[in-house]
């Protein structure tokens, strides 16, 4: 076996010959690790021959494009967590093969979730066997989580603290899980590579060679991955590019609500949206998401609007809030929370020229409630609507739902999927809901509540 010593950029993965103030490729400064390298060529084979060996194959095979005894075993086939939020996130429940990657903030409840993953597949699917692999906790740890959130189905549960790659392998073929469970991916590290663990070299071998175990021996593989403070997966890009299913945890630390993100999926719709809370006994399902967004909402309060926005599949009713005060700045401050500023930037540009809403002096706050982050246009009419009721100081009725996107010249345009949203509004208690006057015919469909139509946003002075 040959070895090389290459160095590796730690924030993109390029990798050189030698060490590199700056990285040609993504700019960043002192990022090169120098990384040993055992000849690629030599052990990408042998971890194919250990693949083979594992799910018995022979030989590469093929099959015909219209041959469905495949894709009826595998994507078509779900095996249901016992979470009906998360088995959305995944498309429909967890794949047999399925490589799942979820990333998050320290102590967000990752390693929480996985557990009760572990659980939920046991009790409501056919797996009966789960490897639960930390190469960051003892197992005491796990243990004393586990009794915390009382796990059942324990005897199928089987724990490991490893971290060195080949001897999670080993215990694969020796139990033969259906689950493998990794946390995190940080902490792994194959003695093919002589970095250390969490290096970008390390973190991408490691992803490749599980996937190729995914595949090879028909395991469902969930791997946790630690983020960066930008709030991606930390490593190279590779490694989401390599899996299956890419999940983000999100929410703030300091309250009980988090938010499972689906980013990429193969089998499902990205976009998803899968809300729950952190209790003391685990993480429980949120069935009505938009009651907990509007649970403390104050009735016919200045500056907020009520939006009806789209997470995926998925209609959320949430509550914009803008505040405005005179500003002791030459430039005044715009700050947004939830919103790209960008997008407020040209929010309030349209407001001040066509509705003659006027923001000189005033620095303006916009928030979004629960703290979710919206990138839907459709929101825009809210978000002018909470800006204008924070300017003029009027507050919005209470029972009022807005939709809209709004253009450049102010006039008001279609938004996705308008009854779905309107439905949840019903659903709510909302009785009125303005809306793009184009759609006004199709959503008459709905009865019993009343359908404002607007065509320009100049129309808001009127309504607030
Ligand atoms: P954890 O799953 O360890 O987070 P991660 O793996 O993402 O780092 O969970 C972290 C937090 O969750 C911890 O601060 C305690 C809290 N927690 C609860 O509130 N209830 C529970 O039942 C459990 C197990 C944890
Ligand atoms: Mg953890």
């Amino acid at each position: 076996m040959k070895t090389k010593t290459q160095y590796t950029c730690q924030s993109c993965g390029y990798s050189s010959a030698k060490w590199l103030g700056k990285c040609p490729e993504c700019g960043s400064w002192n990022a090169f690790v120098e990384e040993k390298i055992t000849s690629s060529k030599d052990s990408s084979i042998s971890a194919v021959r250990e693949n083979f060996k594992i799910s018995g194959l022979s030989q590469p095979s093929f099959i015909r494009l219209d041959d469905e005894s495949h894709s009826q075993a595998g994507i078509k086939h779900r095996q249901s967590t016992g979470s009906l939020e998360l088995d959305r996130v995944l498309g429909g429940g967890m794949v047999r093969d399925g490589f799942v990657l979820i990333g998050g903030d320290p102590g967000i409840g990752k390693s929480t979730l996985l557990l009760q993953v572990a659980q939920g597949l046991t009790q409501h699917s056919h797996i009966s066997k789960v490897l639960y692999v930390s190469g960051e906790e003892s197992i005491e740890q796990i243990q004393s989580r586990a009794k915390r959130l009382a796990i059942k189905n324990a005897d199928k549960i089987l724990l490991a603290a490893e971290t060195q790659f080949e001897k999670v392998l080993g215990l694969v073929k020796e139990l033969k899980p259906e689950l493998l469970i990794m946390d995190s991916l940080q902490t792994f590290s194959t003695g093919f590579i002589e970095s250390a663990p969490g290096t970008v070299s390390q973190v991408r071998e490691v992803t490749s060679r599980l996937m190729n175990l995914a595949k090879s021996a028909g395991l469902a593989v969930w791997l946790v991955g630690h983020v960066t403070k930008d709030g991606a997966i930390a490593g190279p890009k590779i490694v989401e590019h390599l899996v299956d299913t890419v999940l983000y945890f999100e929410g703030d630390s300091g309250q009980t609500m988090r938010l499972l993100r689906t980013v990429k999926n193969r089998f499902g719709n990205t976009n998803e949206l899968g809300v729950f809370e952190m209790t003391s006994e685990g993480l429980v399902d949120v069935a009505n998401p938009s009651a907990l967004f509007l649970s403390e909402r104050k009735e016919q309060a200045m500056g907020t609007a009520i939006v009806s926005t789209l997470e995926g599949s998925r209609p959320l009713l949430v509550e914009l809030q803008a505040l405005t005060v005179p500003s002791p700045y030459a430039t005044p401050r715009r700050t947004a929370v939830g919103l790209d500023s960008q997008r407020l930037a040209i929010l309030t540009a349209v407001l001040e020229k066509h509705v003659g809403a006027s923001l000189v002096n005033q620095d303006l706050f916009f928030n979004v409630a629960g703290g979710l982050k919206l990138t839907e246009p459709a929101c825009d009419l809210a978000a002018m609507a909470a800006i204008y009721s924070a300017i003029r100081e009027r507050p919005i009725s209470s029972s009022l739902v807005f939709l809209g996107e709004v253009g450049l010249t102010g006039e008001v345009r279609k938004v996705t999927q308008i009854e779905v949203r309107i439905e949840e509004a019903k659903k709510l208690g909302f009785s009125e809901v303005i809306l793009p006057a184009a759609q006004l015919e199709r959503a008459k469909k709905i009865k019993g509540v009343t359908l404002i139509p607007i065509h320009h946003v100049n129309e808001i002075s009127n309504l607030v």
